[in-house]
């Protein structure tokens, strides 16, 4: 059995009100996989990947990711482990408007100490991998909604992370653009990238996911492996 690359073991996340948003969750992802996390608003989706990306702490329970116990991790440390490990995507694509495309994509290299030199190069072929290029000089308020979130997933990768975490990152878009993000993420997979990907969208999640993990009040109601097709 290979290391998993995220391992969840017995972690609750409560809340001063109401009931857990986490309820004694323990799973095990390995490298390579692709994971769509399923369930209903306010099922708890949007609780595990911020735990795993060390946005959030759970209340009890241990959270690690590629060996690093990520529920442990001081404010500073945990902004390192992103930087260094972990591509995060979002429905709303969080794009800093007054810097131009490229900059954006760059910046995340840029704030782990990488060159400029470099930074640009990899930029550069990340926005051609993504079909983005000709936008490179453009402000994001220019591009489309699909645009901008290949230009989101471009600064994702930038820092080649271990791990890519997509929370609902064709909520914004409209129907073809949604599926065109699929497909690079289903790419993206294919290349060996590991990726979790939170999605109420079981036709998308079934098309690019190797395994679906179904929430329900904060528990794992399913865990179903895909057989896929390609
Ligand atoms: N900051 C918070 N304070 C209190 N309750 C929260 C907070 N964030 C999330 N919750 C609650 O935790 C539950 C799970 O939320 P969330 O993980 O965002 O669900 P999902 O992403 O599946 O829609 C919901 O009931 C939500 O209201
Ligand atoms: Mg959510």
């Amino acid at each position: 059995m290979t290391t998993p690359l995220i391992e969840l073991h017995e972690v609750t996340r409560r809340y001063d009100e109401g009931p857990p948003a986490l309820n004694d969750v323990s799973l095990s992802i390995a490298p390579g996989e692709a994971v769509a996390i399923l369930g209903p608003s306010g099922s708890g989706k949007s609780t595990l990947l911020n735990l795993v990306a060390g946005l959030d702490r759970p209340s009890a329970g241990t959270v690690t990711v590629d060996g690093v116990r990520v529920d442990q991790l001081g404010e500073a440390a945990s902004a390192k482990y992103r930087r260094a490990r972990i591509g995060l995507v979002f429905q709303f694509f969080n794009l800093l408007d007054d810097l131009t495309v490229a900059d954006n994509v760059m910046l995340p290299a840029q704030l782990a100490g990488m060159s400029r030199g470099t930074a640009e190069r990899r930029a550069t072929e990340l926005l051609g991998r993504l079909g983005v290029d000709r936008h490179a000089a453009a402000y994001p308020g220019r591009l489309s909604g699909g645009e901008r979130q290949r230009v989101a997933v471009a600064r994702a990768l930038m820092n080649k992370p271990a791990l890519l975490l997509a929370d609902e990152p064709t909520g914004a878009l409209d129907t073809a653009s949604g599926e065109d993000v699929m497909r690079l993420l289903t790419e993206l997979h294919a290349d060996g990238q590991t990726v979790v990907l939170v999605t109420h969208d079981l036709v998308l999640a079934e098309r690019c996911a190797t395994r679906t993990v179904q929430l329900l009040d904060g528990r794992v109601a399913t865990d179903t492996a895909l057989e896929v097709l390609r």
